[in-house]
């Protein structure tokens, strides 16, 4: 089952300073929507680099990766309530009562932001997370959590392209999947495990894709965007 909207592109600012996340978002310029901030540079400057990037008029991906007692979670979220966030992750393997109070805390945010469930990371194959005691596959593992998170009322999810489908086809047209882990043929593969171009992963139900290093390294990012745009459009 395929999403009923267009994938979008969403660049993975993940740069040591704000020296260089400016200089890298000069030079992909307005062609681009959406910026991911991970925790290199929220640890780094906090919300202020959250604002300076929405200030440039780009929607903000907020990758916090949040996984506490619900209480604490919960807590974190409200402390970002003034900020421009469109889009703010947690993991799924936190609960299902962390994910509804996390859930009740956007409640009311001026901007409003959609929580995304992280479930496994691409990083991860069947080895590691064996050896975390999960003895199962990466894909029943992430169904598993999709079920879980859904049955807490998220409506978007973090997996690998490999997933895509059968979270799609698990969870319906509407909910909103988002996948890194994007490299096109031949291309260094860096630490991901769990790879698939940009056209396959729209084949396969993605809603956005995040790309990070293929941009960030690229000769030229502004051109390496217009190749994923591009690549994406259906
Ligand atoms: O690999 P790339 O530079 O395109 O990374 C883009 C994003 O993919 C990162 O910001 C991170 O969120 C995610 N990632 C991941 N697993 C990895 C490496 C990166 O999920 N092993």
């Amino acid at each position: 089952m395929k999403r009923n909207h267009a994938c979008e592109l969403i660049l993975a600012l993940d740069v040591d300073t704000k020296e260089g996340a400016q200089q890298l978002l000069k030079k992909v310029g307005n062609q681009l929507k959406w910026v991911k901030i991970g925790l290199q540079l929220f640890t780094r400057y906090g919300p202020e680099i959250v604002k300076e990037v929405a200030g440039y008029g780009f929607k903000v991906f907020l990758d916090l990766k949040l996984h506490y007692i619900p209480n604490t979670v919960a807590g974190a979220i409200k402390s970002l309530k003034e900020l421009p966030i469109d889009m703010l992750t947690l993991h799924v393997s936190g609960g299902k009562e962390m994910m509804r109070e996390a859930l009740k805390a956007v409640v009311g945010f001026k901007h409003p932001v959609e929580l995304l469930g992280v479930t496994v990371l691409t990083s991860m194959d069947e080895g590691v997370l064996q050896s975390t005691g999960v003895n199962c596959t990466p894909l029943e593992q992430v169904l598993r959590l999709g079920q879980l998170g859904a049955s807490a009322g998220l409506k978007g999810f973090v997996c690998s392209p490999q997933e895509l489908k059968e979270m799609r086809k698990l969870l319906g047209p509407e909910v909103v999947l988002v996948t890194p882990g994007i490299r096109s043929k031949g291309e260094n593969l860096h630490e991901q495990k769990r790879v698939m171009t940009a056209s396959e992963a729209v084949q396969e139900g993605a809603s956005f894709i995040v790309v990070g290093r293929p941009i960030s390294q690229a000769l030229d990012p502004a051109v390496a965007v217009g190749d994923f745009l591009e690549e994406i459009k259906e």
